[in-house]
């Protein structure tokens, strides 16, 4: 049986097929992705020419170092397609994505896409989100009056449980972007969207990591081969 890095690699591999010459492509961050860059990269070895645009600094400095073309997103405003992985895949095909910190470049650099595909293995399959904490990207200024407001608006939509700072190492983790990340044990999120306007409105929520109406098909690998989902 397939181990979980064959698996990305398979999907990694399918979504590789889909770029053409010429294409401006998004490049998620994570395990999954950067099996994407990889098999991208032996394109690119092999002739293909396209554009990337990273969604994080971890994912650029894999681009460089095998050779992957990037530039700026100001650089390359409307892209083609982006490839990212993600923690759940939930109906319609809703994400909660950001557990390797990247929600806020993730989601600038999928929504100036004209299509998002999804790579994950099979266990990123979910009948509803929420089992995997969401991750919220907040304003450091006055993080504790975010925290309670963030379970205000939750509680408001009957959402409970443990919100905590992540942290790296003895310090808080710190995103690319400057921000702090709060992750959220929901458990269960019945209505995504509902909970996604409501951090909105919390003024020191930057962004979430629910992914909402973005992603255009998700390819997953299991170990019965390749299935193809769409919204
Ligand atoms: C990065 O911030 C995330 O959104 C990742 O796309 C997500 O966590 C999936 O990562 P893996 O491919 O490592 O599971």
């Amino acid at each position: 049986m397939a181990d979980a890095a064959e698996l990305k690699t398979a999907a990694a591999r399918a979504a590789a097929d889909e770029i053409r010459d010429g294409m401006r492509v998004g490049i998620g961050t994570g395990s999954t992705a950067e099996a994407f860059v990889r098999v991208l990269a032996e394109r690119v070895s092999g002739g293909l020419s396209i554009v990337g645009v990273a969604t994080s600094e971890r994912t650029e400095a894999l681009c460089r170092a095998c050779s992957v073309p990037t530039v700026p997103l100001d650089e390359c405003p409307e892209l083609d397609v982006t490839v990212d992985g993600a923690d759940e895949i939930g109906p319609g095909l809703a994400l909660i994505k950001g557990g390797g910190g990247a929600l806020l470049r993730e989601k600038i650099v999928a929504s100036a896409s004209k299509r998002m595909i999804v790579i994950a293995d099979g266990t990123k399959v979910v009948e509803m989100l929420g089992a995997f904490p969401l991750p919220i990207e907040v304003n450091g200024f006055g993080v504790f009056a975010t925290y309670l407001q963030i379970r205000k608006v939750a509680a408001s939509l009957g959402l409970s449980g443990d919100i905590t700072v992540r942290k790296a190492g003895e310090g808080p983790f710190i995103t690319d972007g400057g921000h702090l990340i709060l992750d959220a044990s929901f458990r269960r999120i019945p209505d995504p969207e509902a909970l996604s306007r409501a951090l909105l409105d919390v003024p020191g929520v930057v962004q979430h990591g629910l992914f909402i109406g973005l992603a255009s098909e998700a390819i997953v690998a299991g170990s019965g081969g390749l299935s193809r989902i769409k919204p």
